[in-house]
């Protein structure tokens, strides 16, 4: 079992030290863990965000666990040398199309959210946002217009197929959970979002037990507050995905909890390869300071687990151990509490 482990910059090498200690506390037979530099950090010290010897452990490896990358001195930087492109390059290279940032309230700990306790009490979602494509990966640039203007522009497309192949993801999720899908788009402006919606009307043909519906992007920001208890599933493009994340993961108590599972098609001889990071950034405001909620870390391990080794048992594990760790009042200061990094992990290990 090939884990490559990819730390990156600011908190993700101190929530990545946490999950690995918890993957160790499992004692799995055959875990090889191999580490490799991306960002910030590849960049000082080989030039380059995500350098050839990591892409070569990538393609080697049967599972990822990523930190984050990014670091505001790097903000000058061409584009192509900002930490930010390590995890871009590392799904596109390794067409990991298909990102599944599931999001669940705690039981017993609905009061940790910023949404009244009886609506936060509702959510358990899954948000799978499309990660290969859409205005992410167009092309983009800073042009100066006739009149001596600079005007910055980037192409947003999707292509069928690419729409198609997260749908169907989309589509089997819902199968396995309460069998509804929200296709989330902006169809009502864009003809991009409007290609989206029609070839997901055509994939909902093949599944006639799952309930379609759809909702534009500006609307379900809204809807995610006001009844969240209403998602089952939500399958969405690149950029809206990105960005509901983050606001369901304040609905579920904070952005220190959300895990996420980057999946394509390979197969190795344990599951589906993938690369598992949190869904929050560096934050680079409470880095080196002791205090990141590695929780998020953890629980991306255990996605790892279930998704690209079959352990189900072990995954559920660590899940519980988590939720055991909140029960217990062990809360970073993302959750109004006062335990560092290392107290929240000492506090999972123990729980397992
Ligand atoms: P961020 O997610 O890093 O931080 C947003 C806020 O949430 C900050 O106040 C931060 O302190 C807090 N926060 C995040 N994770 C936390 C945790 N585990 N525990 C406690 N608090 C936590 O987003 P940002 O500030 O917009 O971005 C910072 C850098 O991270 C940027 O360079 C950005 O590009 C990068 N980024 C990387 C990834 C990734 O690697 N996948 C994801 C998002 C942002
Ligand atoms: C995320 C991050 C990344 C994204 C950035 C760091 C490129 O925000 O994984 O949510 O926008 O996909
Ligand atoms: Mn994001």
């Amino acid at each position: 079992m090939k884990i490559a482990v990819f730390a990156g910059d600011g908190i993700g090498p101190e929530v990545v030290h946490e999950a690995v200690r918890v993957l160790e506390k499992l004692d799995l037979p055959g875990m090889e863990l191999i580490e490799g530099d991306v960002g910030g950090a590849a960049w000082r010290k080989h030039g380059h965000p995500l350098p050839q010897a990591t892409i070569d452990i990538a393609h080697a490896a049967d599972a990822i666990l990523f930190g984050s990358v990014g670091d505001f001195d790097c903000d000058h930087l061409e584009r192509h040398l900002r930490p930010e492109q390590a995890i871009l390059g590392l799904r596109k290279e390794l067409t990991l199309f298909a990102n599944l940032r599931p999001a669940t309230v705690f039981k017993g700990l609905e009061d940790l959210t910023t949404l009244r306790a009886e609506v936060a009490s509702q959510i358990d979602l899954l948000i799978v946002r499309e990660l290969n494509g859409d205005v992410y990966f167009g092309e983009k640039g800073v042009r100066t217009l006739d009149d001596g203007r600079r005007q910055g522009w980037d192409m947003m497309s999707y292509a069928e197929d690419e729409v198609r192949r997260i749908a169907h993801v989309a589509f089997r999720a819902a199968q396995g959970r309460q069998g509804r899908l929200c296709s989330v788009d902006k169809a009502n402006v864009l003809e991009t979002s409007q290609l989206w919606r029609d070839v997901v009307i055509e994939v909902a043909a093949e599944y006639p037990d799952v309930e379609l519906s759809h909702m534009y992007v500006d609307n379900a920001a809204m809807q995610l507050v006001k009844n969240p208890g209403q998602f089952d599933v939500v399958v969405t493009g690149n950029l809206f995905g990105d960005i509901l994340s983050d606001q369901a993961s304040m609905c579920v108590g904070s952005i220190g909890l959300l895990a996420s599972a980057s999946l394509g098609e390979t197969q190795t001889q344990y599951g589906t390869k993938g690369l598992y990071e949190p869904i929050h950034g560096s934050a680079p405001d409470i880095a080196g300071q002791g205090k990141a909620n590695p929780m998020a870390q953890i629980l991306s391990a255990a996605m790892m687990l279930r998704h690209s080794f079959g352990l189900e048992e072990q995954a559920a594990r660590i899940e519980k151990a988590v939720a055991t760790a909140l029960a217990n009042g062990v809360k970073g200061g993302d959750l109004g509490g006062s335990a560092g990094t290392r107290e929240i992990g000492d506090a999972v290990v123990s729980a397992l």
